[in-house]
């Protein structure tokens, strides 16, 4: 099989590539590791930049999301029973949409069906060779036979755990990683949620989260250990645990019910650099991860996306490199903005084991600061509503 450009993985970063090159005329092979019931079943988080709002309405998947999607201006930091509202929309004059990433996928996967998308699931042993040639190779098995799709590009939109990255010489790749002594619980419950808007909050008890995916869909999350046995915890004791850490406003409004998912999900900073070699160009979770404080994952994602589709119809349409070889410097710029906005805000919101009383009473002020300063609040929405691109 030959094709323009190879993509291998099928979450958010894979399809909304595949769409935006062919909406240009460029074609594509998706290769996707799992079945797609099951890239459907993951549950993750759900709040879209501005930008990545943009990208899903070129795309033309973005008519379900602006008719479901909730728009927030606003968000509350609160520290024990002290709660903060910080105006997005009057720092920024930007707001969120609020969007699970499920539903986000599935109408990506929609979009390329209307177009009669070449994506095989549940494509195995796929491996990258010739990388440094003009037409690199994807192989791939399905069913017991082997198959050999002939690129001019391949984009690795694998995740963290795929092979892209490994395919990159380790003389080449260098890697930044800080992994942090806790995980995430969280929780999907056909609940109305306890506010409007979303709520983080530090708690002496632990981080604790609440969002949500409609009026009567909430999402939480509450700060666990590192190795938590999910098989522990139950829903009683999920409430209890959350109603505990909630500022006493919210916890009194707190409505429980069975829960539809629960999850534990670990705690990552994670850089890949560069993230471009040869003819192979990473994009999304392949290349770098960020703690899920601040919701960042996805939407950096999508801007990698921009840049390297970009890139490649800059490519086709002037044959021009230009694009494709500032790729790797140009995602990495606004990558590194992003992984330190969610590495300090998962600094000062989260119990770390052994706090220091030094370390608690940094904390304290950091959030005082954030609470007090109005020039700190337009800093924070500058960065939560997302950097452009
Ligand atoms: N071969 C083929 N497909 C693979 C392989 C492989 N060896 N390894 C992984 N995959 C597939 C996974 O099954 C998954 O469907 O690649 C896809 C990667 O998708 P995601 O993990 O969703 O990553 P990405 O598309 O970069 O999405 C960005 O934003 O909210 C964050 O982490 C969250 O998934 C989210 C991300
Ligand atoms: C979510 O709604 O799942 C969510 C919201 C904010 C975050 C992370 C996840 O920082």
């Amino acid at each position: 099989m030959r094709t323009q450009v190879g993509i291998i993985g099928s979450g958010p970063a894979g399809l909304l590539l595949s769409q935006l090159l062919d909406l240009q005329g460029i074609e594509s092979v998706v290769l996707e590791r799992r079945s797609q019931a099951y890239v459907l079943s993951r549950v993750r988080a759900g709040v879209l930049e501005e930008g990545t709002v943009a990208m899903l309405r070129q795309a033309q998947a973005g008519e379900r999301m602006d008719r479901e999607g909730l728009v927030h201006e606003g968000l509350d930091i609160a520290i024990g029973d002290r709660r903060h509202r910080i105006d997005l929309k009057k720092h920024t004059g930007k707001t969120l949409m609020f969007y699970g990433q499920t539903e986000l996928t599935k109408d990506l996967m929609d979009a390329r069906e209307a177009l009669n998308a070449q994506i095989v699931y549940e494509a195995k042993n796929v491996s990258i060779e010739d990388l440094d040639s003009k037409t690199p190779k994807l192989r791939y098995e399905k069913n017991d036979k082997k198959y050999e799709v002939v690129c001019d590009f391949i984009a690795g939109c694998d995740g963290f755990h795929g092979i892209s990255r490994r395919s990159i010489p380790e003389t080449v790749l260098k890697t930044h990683e800080q992994v942090y002594p806790f995980s995430w619980l969280g929780i999907l419950s056909e609940t109305r949620p306890v506010s409007d808007e979303v709520i983080y909050v530090n708690n002496w008890h632990g981080f604790a989260l609440c969002s949500m995916r409609s009026m009567t869909r909430s999402r939480y999350y509450i700060q666990c250990a590192f190795d938590e046995d999910l098989e522990k915890w139950t829903d009683d004791r999920f409430w209890d645990a959350l109603r505990t850490r909630l500022p006493r406003d919210a916890a009194e409004l707190l409505e429980v019910g069975p829960s539809i998912e629960k999850s534990i999900a670990p705690l990552r900073s994670f850089v890949a650099e560069p993230i471009q070699h040869g003819r192979l160009f990473l994009a999304g979770d392949a290349a770098h991860i960020v703690p899920p404080t601040g919701a960042k994952g996805l939407n950096l994602a999508a801007s990698d996306v921009h840049y390297l589709s970009n890139a490649l119809v800059t490519f086709y349409m002037d044959k021009d490199m230009g694009l494709l070889e500032s790729y790797s410097h140009k995602c990495l710029k606004r990558v590194w903005q992003a992984e330190r906005f969610s590495w300090w805000l998962t600094s000062i919101l989260h119990r770390f084991p052994d706090q220091s009383s030094f370390n608690r009473s940094i904390q304290v002020a950091e959030l005082d600061h954030l609470m007090e300063s109005d020039t700190a609040q337009a800093a924070f929405a500058e960065n939560y509503v997302g950097l452009p691109f």
